[in-house]
């Protein structure tokens, strides 16, 4: 399939769009400082933290897992057996996602998976894996190519 571009020059902090490429639907989240933040003092309750078994481009390193911080980009598409995980960038009870501490990520419905705001799976979930970054590239500031 051919790449799809997306303009996320509007895309505000904390917010996520969706854009449909293969047919697969990719999660754009503009992320907060606030939750970069959480990404690092998270490893130890994460099954594949440095995403050795996970897939991503070569050029996707990092916790953040990403190549430009601020910009997420997954496939939004459970590990597990498929669903789409919804966002949850509540905290804490106010998520409702079966922990208490959260601070914010993905949640998929069907089995309960829960991922973190890199799409990195926590450990006692059915997911094995973390969330797919998909080969991505951006042309000037605001567009996102996605393939
Ligand atoms: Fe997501 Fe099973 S499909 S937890």
């Amino acid at each position: 399939g051919a790449p799809v571009k997306a303009d996320i020059g509007k895309l505000e902090p904390g917010q996520m769009v969706i854009v449909e490429w293969r047919g697969k639907p990719v999660y754009v989240v503009h992320r907060t400082p606030a939750q970069l933040e959480t990404l690092p003092g998270l490893d130890g309750k994460l099954k594949d933290p440095k995403s050795e078994i996970s897939l991503q481009p070569t050029y996707i390193t990092g916790e953040d897992r990403s190549l430009r911080p601020e910009i997420l980009v997954l496939e939004g598409v459970c590990t597990h057996l498929g669903c789409a995980p919804a966002y949850r960038p509540e905290l804490g009870a106010e998520a409702n996602v079966g922990d208490d501490s959260w601070v914010g990520g993905f949640f998929c419905p069907c089995h309960g998976s829960r991922f973190d705001m890199a799409g990195r799976v926590y450990s006692g979930v059915p997911a094995p894996t973390n969330l797919v970054v998909p080969p991505y590239s951006f042309e000037g500031d605001n567009i996102l190519v996605v393939g």
